[in-house]
């Protein structure tokens, strides 16, 4: 009897978690938790950490898992890892379902950086109106430059923020290119910061920035463990159906 494991949290795993719902296989979707109201999922949900890898380890062995599908963003690189130790530990399969990462287009005016600390660094300067697409979580990183007028957008309204003098937008992708040019014209920006992300949802304000003639310092991804990469679902049933898995309908 075959159980796969969606780890999740991307606009991917809720597309993958819709296939394998109307497919019929059995398949738990996990999300760590960040978000306050996370989507529904057609599938049985979990939320939290698992305890490192050595937590997945157990989960998977407690749950039955047969099959990991790691469907997270591509900066959670500390998953990303702990999936992959875990997987060889439990002898479970694992693959990745991911996207290709944006590359610069004619009219872009990318300074590539290879970490969000090196994006922090190169803040240092004069203030300028900065649209911060990067998340919550590293928020904090860039206090040390606060100098800075940040535009941030954000899933959930924060509690409290570590930058002096910033507007925020909660607001969930994804984002249309008329959103994105209304928001960085009315906010004035003259620089966006962005992790190299990939993927549709998220783009708009690249195609925005180049609209407007705006630079962009882009985040390199994190190195991910050598894994299956897989970059579509249709990819993801196929892998499922040659390792064992019944598709059913
Ligand atoms: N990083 C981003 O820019 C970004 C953007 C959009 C969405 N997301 C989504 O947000 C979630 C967290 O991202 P992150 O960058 O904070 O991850 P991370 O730094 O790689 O992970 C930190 C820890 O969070 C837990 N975790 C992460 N993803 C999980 C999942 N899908 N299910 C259960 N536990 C999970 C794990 O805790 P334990 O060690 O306790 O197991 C992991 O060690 C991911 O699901 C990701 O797909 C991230």
């Amino acid at each position: 009897m075959s159980h796969l494991l969606i780890l999740g949290g991307t606009t991917e795993a809720n597309a993958l978690s819709t296939a394998v719902a109307e497919k019929g296989i059995t398949a738990t979707y996990s999300y760590a938790g960040r978000v306050d109201n996370p989507r529904p999922q057609p599938l049985p949900v979990r939320v939290g950490g698992f305890g490192g890898a050595e937590g997945l380890v157990r989960y998977i062995r407690d749950h039955g898992i047969s099959h990991v599908v790691d469907a997270t963003h591509p900066f959670a690189a500390q998953m990303s890892h702990n999936a992959f130790r875990a997987c060889s530990e439990a002898g479970v399969s694992l693959a990745a379902l991911t996207r290709a990462a944006w590359a610069e287009q004619e009219g872009d005016q990318w300074q590539r950086v290879a970490s969000i600390d090196a994006a922090v660094a190169a803040l240092n300067g004069a203030a300028k109106r900065v649209f911060l697409a990067v998340g919550r979580m590293h928020l904090e990183d860039f206090a040390t430059q606060p100098q800075h007028h940040y535009l941030l957008r954000l899933v959930d309204e924060p509690n409290e923020l570590p930058l002096p003098n910033c507007e925020v937008v909660v607001s969930r992708g994804p984002f249309s290119l008329d959103d994105d040019l209304a928001l960085m014209k009315r906010h004035g920006t003259e620089l966006v910061v962005s992790k190299n992300a990939g993927g549709t949802g998220a783009r708009a304000k690249l195609d925005a920035a180049r609209a407007l003639g705006v630079p962009v310092l882009m985040i390199d991804r994190p190195a991910l463990p050598q894994r299956t990469e897989l970059s579509s679902v249709a990819q993801v049933l196929d892998w499922l159906s040659h390792s064992g898995v019944n598709l059913g309908v």
